[in-house]
């Protein structure tokens, strides 16, 4: 589903439903660096990143990896980073930040030796678009590393009771329905590959990752703040409150367990010539 629409002639963009200002961004920002940082840095730490390299980070939430970067490429390199909002992330240093809409283009010229983005595109359905914007930027041999969240069932392996875990899905599968209603697709992780190589990118290559969350642990805290964050919406999704109160004691109980989301990271390079 897309919520972009087109009313005479002028497009009415989806809006992002998980805004960084928001008081429950903190804690999605941080559940997100515990559960994918580990995962990106692996693929980042395979490709020949340099002293002097300039890179640029596409939504960089809490600023983890674009500060990664810095590290990797300072103090002669440079990190830019280009977000929404910049209300989550320190600038300094090697790390310029800029406040800007990815889908009007970049606010800084290329190219550059590496450009990231995770759990932006997949917000986007100009998706495509915004990926020939960031492999037109990159350097000759450079390389883009996308990470997303796919589809995948929602598992859960141990729960009180069956009511419990039909809630627990459930609720789930109504934040991706609102989400879905923001443009998310939770088709384009596995549909990223394909687009890389369409956009002339060689040595695409993905990995994924999933895990075991139990309540209370830092991943699965992502799920009390989207729902806290688009509580309103999930309410007309057929969720009630008493449902919100319980899925909320359900992911604080050390005694649940479910899957995670899938993450996949796909990485391609720009041919040299
Ligand atoms: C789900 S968060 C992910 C943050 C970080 N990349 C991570 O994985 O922890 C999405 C980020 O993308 C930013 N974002 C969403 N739409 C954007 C757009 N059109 N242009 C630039 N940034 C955008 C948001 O403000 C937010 O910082």
């Amino acid at each position: 589903m897309s919520s972009t629409t087109v009313t005479d002639g002028i497009e009415d963009r989806a809006a992002y439903a998980l805004g960084n200002s928001a008081d429950h961004a903190a804690v999605r920002l941080m559940a997100l660096d515990h559960f994918l940082d580990p995962v990106t840095r692996r693929v980042i730490d395979q490709l020949p990143l340099h002293p002097g390299n300039r890179c640029l980070e596409i939504g960089p939430g809490s600023g983890s990896i674009a500060r990664y970067l810095a590290g990797r490429v300072g103090p002669t390199g440079q990190v830019a980073a280009v977000d929404l909002d910049l209300s989550r992330i320190t600038p300094g240093g090697d790390l310029d930040v800029y406040e800007h809409d990815i889908r009007d283009g970049l606010p800084l010229d290329g190219p550059f030796n590496l450009i990231h983005a995770r759990l932006v595109l997949v917000h986007l359905p100009e998706r495509y678009v915004v990926l020939r914007t960031l492999t037109d930027a990159l350097a000759p041999g450079g390389w883009l590393v996308l990470g997303d969240f796919g589809d995948t069932p929602m598992t859960v392996y141990s729960s009180p009771s069956d009511s419990d875990t039909d809630l627990y899905t459930r609720v789930v599968y109504a934040l991706q329905h609102v989400l879905e209603g923001h443009g998310v697709d939770m088709a384009w992780a596995d549909a990223t590959h394909a687009a890389m190589r369409d956009a002339g990118l060689h040595d695409v290559h993905a990995v994924e990752h999933a895990e075991s969350w139990s309540g209370g642990s830092i991943g699965i805290r992502m799920h009390h703040a989207n729902t806290s964050q688009t509580q309103d919406e999930l309410l007309q999704h057929g969720i009630t409150t008493a449902d919100l109160d319980r899925f909320r004691e359900l992911v604080a109980d050390p005694g649940f367990f479910a899957r995670s989301y899938r993450f996949v990271c796909t990485r391609g390079q720009r041919p040299l010539q």
